[in-house]
């Protein structure tokens, strides 16, 4: 029946939308007129029966074609099976519940024809948008862009990585190794994927038509553990690093006031260049090992300017103390500023 290779497969992933998908369907095929597509439904068990519901419309319907999982596996794997399947020599992705308008669909493949490898639906391009979300929401998806930019470069170009509706070229996954753990495939292929046109077209997201979103905290512990994953712990190694300097820093303080008693007073300012240099030669062949690029001795002159987390963590202090913040805690933020600080510089100046 799908034997025949096909321009665009359309895979939607479901856990209980009996309720969503016969219309999404319906209009999928609607606003595809002209294309030859195939539709595969994901399903994991919908205790509402969705599974045996597109069952039946699969008998009526020859390009709808449904996967049946034994339980709820989660988003990113139902996805990557349907792919798996796919005839298509382009796949979209969209959601059950008709938050994704199926109407941009048509744009998106001619994206796909103009040459494009990843076509992003977006909310945060001009013209995009959501609706009815709760403020909580959208800080939590805002910080959620905010880390994957700040922590995963390919996904940088993009302003909406963790969109659920996109299309790609078929082989922009092949031989690519998932963790497909939780919902943000999308991030997984953006990083990792075989491809160098990406494009945004923009949309609202709106609201649920009906049933509930699936989404849990545990969701946003998937989140930080891919996030980690995908940028091989960078933000650790950089910790961790950073944890070394302070003991060479005291150590080698401590050797030279004792055994070459060298003055306190000047000793302490070879003990912080010590320090640099050890954060800077381990940060170099480890935690940015990728990403070494021109001259090694510009790039350590270049890391001095990690002094700036320091007084950063100063200035933090005093206009917190200026609030009337207690001394401890304007303290610790006043670190915590001069950490991301530091870090930024490293990530965006010494080793971009
Ligand atoms: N097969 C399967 N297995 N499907 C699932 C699972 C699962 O474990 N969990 C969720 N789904 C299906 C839902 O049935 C729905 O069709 C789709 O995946 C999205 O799930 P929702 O629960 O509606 O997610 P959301 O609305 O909170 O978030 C969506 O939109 C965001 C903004 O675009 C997701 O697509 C997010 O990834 C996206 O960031
Ligand atoms: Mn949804």
């Amino acid at each position: 029946m799908l034997s025949d290779v096909k321009a665009l497969s359309i895979i939607i992933p479901t856990y209980n939308e009996r309720e969503n998908i016969g219309q999404l369907i319906e209009k999928i095929i609607e606003s595809l007129t002209g294309i030859d597509f195939e539709v595969i439904v994901v399903d994991d068990n919908s205790p509402d029966g969705t599974g045996e519901f597109v069952e039946q419309l699969s008998h009526k319907l020859n390009n709808v074609k449904v996967i049946h999982r034994p339980g709820k596996l989660g988003l990113s794997s139902a996805i990557l099976d349907g792919a798996s399947v796919a005839q298509g020599y382009a796949v979209g992705v969209i959601d059950a519940d008709l938050q994704h308008p199926p109407q941009l669909l048509k744009e998106m493949f001619s994206k796909i024809g103009e040459g494009y490898d990843v076509v992003v639906a977006s909310r945060y391009v001009e013209g995009g948008g959501i609706e009815g979300w709760s403020f909580t929401r959208k800080i939590v998806s805002k910080t959620a862009s905010f880390l994957a930019h700040l922590l995963l470069k390919r996904c940088r170009p993009v302003s909406d990585p963790l969109s659920g509706y996109f299309m790609f070229r078929k082989d922009v996954i092949d031989g690519v190794k998932f963790e497909a753990k939780g919902y943000k495939i999308l991030l997984e292929i953006l990083e990792k994927g075989n491809y160098d046109k990406v494009i945004e077209v923009p949309y609202t997201f709106r609201s649920r038509r009906a049933g509930k979103s699936k989404m849990r905290f545990n969701e946003i512990l998937n989140y930080v553990k891919l996030l980690m994953k995908l940028s091989e712990y960078r933000v650790l190694k950089f910790v961790t690093v950073g944890l070394s300097g302070v003991l060479v820093n005291l150590g080698s303080l401590w050797i030279l006031v004792t055994f070459f008693s060298f003055p306190k007073l000047y000793s302490a300012i070879f003990a912080i260049e010590f320090s640099i240099i050890n954060n800077f030669i381990l940060n170099d062949f480890w935690t940015f090992k990728d990403r070494r690029s021109g001259n090694f001795f510009y790039r350590l002159i270049k890391f001095h300017g990690s002094a700036l987390g320091p007084l950063i963590n100063y200035i933090v202090y005093v206009l917190l103390l200026l609030f009337g913040v207690n001394y401890l805690i304007a303290d610790a933020i006043g670190i915590l500023c001069g950490f991301v600080a530091n870090y930024l510089f490293s990530e965006f100046i010494v080793w971009r």
